[in-house]
């Protein structure tokens, strides 16, 4: 393959729960070349689960040089960098020497669970979520920094003396590009740490105080785009000075991947977890139904735009763990094919609270569950209730979204690995009673951290030019009578019922 004359490359940087890609755009929009790898999950015990930072640093090193490689690009030819990363997840480092000071704590990880049931004794929620949009719960980064300064020796010390940092995987990812200058987070990522004010989106000095974390020990919260973070190193895998300049955490960026740039348009992505995002625009809805307000995007010094979130932990992971811990299916194809080979589930229901139960329920002490189950049961059913279930969990945040936001979306815009279920992507449909839509390019959390890239490089110029590159390239349509809907409902409340109060 040669280069093109005349076309112009964004690079996106994916940093995922389970895998780092290295995505070349055109200026079109196209994915020109791609590489990918995954990374080892450390399940340290039940409810802890820690990555590498080491590991994803060199994967993304490798990922960049492979996907340049495979299309004869230099790192020079990459006008900008744009990075994505799995939110939440916590990295300490010492930003003088590199020396990392713990495994990253992953966000499924609920070590932080002691302290947050500890502070909800003391503390209003309704003062959480009017200062940061959230919600008492293990998943966000302070609880996870708040328990390393606790349990790292040292590491206390350290942070006073500026001899640690604590980041997500934009800030580590971003660190290690721009040869240890460039010390920042974006708003969206900022935003997920249950430490930054909602309304100012800066570092919120009470919350600091509650969670007793040093604010200089914190990343600079920068906007998404329209800025330069800083520029790549020529010892670095580029090879060459590349500007970074597009961060999102990746449910944003597939928000603006898929061109929801204006109030009241929303996705669903379908990934480790599942994420129902709706942008509210520069209003900042407190939900009364168990959703997170949280920033969206911010670009340069623009107003922010916010959007209020459903989170599921467990989606595509419960494949995953049928696969690897269950040893039911080799693939999640041969998942599929069992599944679509039963007309339904047989009664059986399986409600994944592995990390306990989030949006919009909340319950960090909720356990996994498969119920009604008989002798008729097979595996083909098994099959078809682990895909069901991230559906009906959809369904819960889909709802919730409606009562806060009052938003009736006519459709559904989704994205993500699981898309490529035909039998959960039929049923989802069914279920929510509109009709589901994948884009044709349905890289979506890359595209818009190159969408964020691009635009401060002048590559893109504007949303609009931005949306007409959204083309629809699949839909399901919703098939089911409103009464086999509700019976199935009905069922699903009853398992998720079953999973609470588990812990003694
Ligand atoms: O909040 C966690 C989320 O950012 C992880 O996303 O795609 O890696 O499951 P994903």
């Amino acid at each position: 393959l040669v280069r093109r004359c005349g076309v112009r490359y964004i690079g996106a940087l994916d940093q995922g729960t389970t895998s780092t890609r290295f995505i070349i755009f055109d200026q079109r929009g196209s994915i020109v070349s791609s590489y990918q790898l995954e990374h080892e999950q450390n399940f340290v015990k039940p409810g802890w689960v820690e990555h590498d930072p080491w590991e994803i640093w060199d994967n993304s090193c490798e990922c960049i040089s492979k996907a340049l490689k495979e299309i004869n690009l230099k790192g020079s030819d990459i006008e900008g960098i744009g990075i994505t990363n799995q939110r939440e997840t916590v990295v300490a480092w010492n930003p003088k020497t590199g020396k990392v000071w713990h495994n990253a704590i992953v966000w499924q990880d609920l070590r932080g669970s002691e302290l947050i049931d500890r502070l909800k004794e003391e503390v209003e929620a309704s003062y959480l979520q009017d200062r940061s949009g959230l919600i008492f719960s293990p998943y966000f980064a302070a609880s996870k920094i708040a328990w390393l300064l606790e349990n790292v020796e040292g590491l206390r010390d350290a942070a006073e003396k500026g001899d640690a940092v604590f980041g997500t995987m934009d800030t580590w990812l971003t660190w290690n590009l721009t040869g240890g200058k460039a010390i920042v987070t974006d708003v969206s990522n900022a935003s997920r740490y249950l430490l930054m004010n909602i309304e100012s989106c800066t570092w919120d000095d009470e919350l600091l105080e509650l969670f007793d974390i040093p604010k200089h020990a914190l990343p600079t919260i920068v906007p998404s785009s329209g800025m330069i973070y800083g520029t790549t190193t020529p010892s670095g895998p580029l090879r060459a000075e590349v500007p970074v300049c597009g961060i999102l955490g990746d449910q944003q960026a597939a928000l603006f991947g898929q061109a929801c740039f204006t109030e009241g348009m929303g996705k669903s992505t379908y990934g480790t977890g599942g994420f129902l995002l709706v942008n509210t625009g520069e209003k900042l809805i407190k939900s009364t139904h168990g959703l997170l307000t949280t920033v969206a995007y911010q670009i340069g010094g623009q107003r922010p735009v916010y959007a209020l979130e459903g989170s599921i932990a467990v989606a595509g992971s419960l494949v995953q763990w049928a696969r690897d811990n269950l040893k039911l299916v080799k693939s999640p194809q041969e998942l599929d094919k069992l599944a679509c080979s039963v007309p339904d589930c047989g009664g059986v229901y399986i409600v994944p609270a592995f990390s306990g139960l989030f949006a919009p329920y909340w319950r960090s002490d909720a356990r996994g569950v498969i119920a009604g189950l008989t002798g008729y049961v097979n595996r083909a059913h098994l099959c078809r209730a682990i895909l069901e279930a991230t559906a009906f969990q959809v369904h819960d945040i889909y709802k919730a979204m409606e009562g806060d936001s009052h938003i009736v979306m006519p459709s559904l815009k989704v994205d993500g690995g699981m898309t490529n279920s035909t039998p959960l992507m039929e049923f989802q449909a069914d279920l929510l009673g509109v009709p589901v839509i994948r884009p044709l390019i349905v890289e979506t959390t890359a595209l818009g951290a190159a969408y964020a890239a691009g635009l401060s490089v002048g590559v893109w110029k504007d949303f609009d030019e931005l949306s007409a590159y959204w083309k629809e390239g699949k839909r399901w349509e919703a098939n089911m009578s409103e009464e086999e809907r509700e019976q199935k409902i009905q069922f699903w409340k009853k398992a998720v019922n079953r999973t609470l109060d588990w812990e003694c």
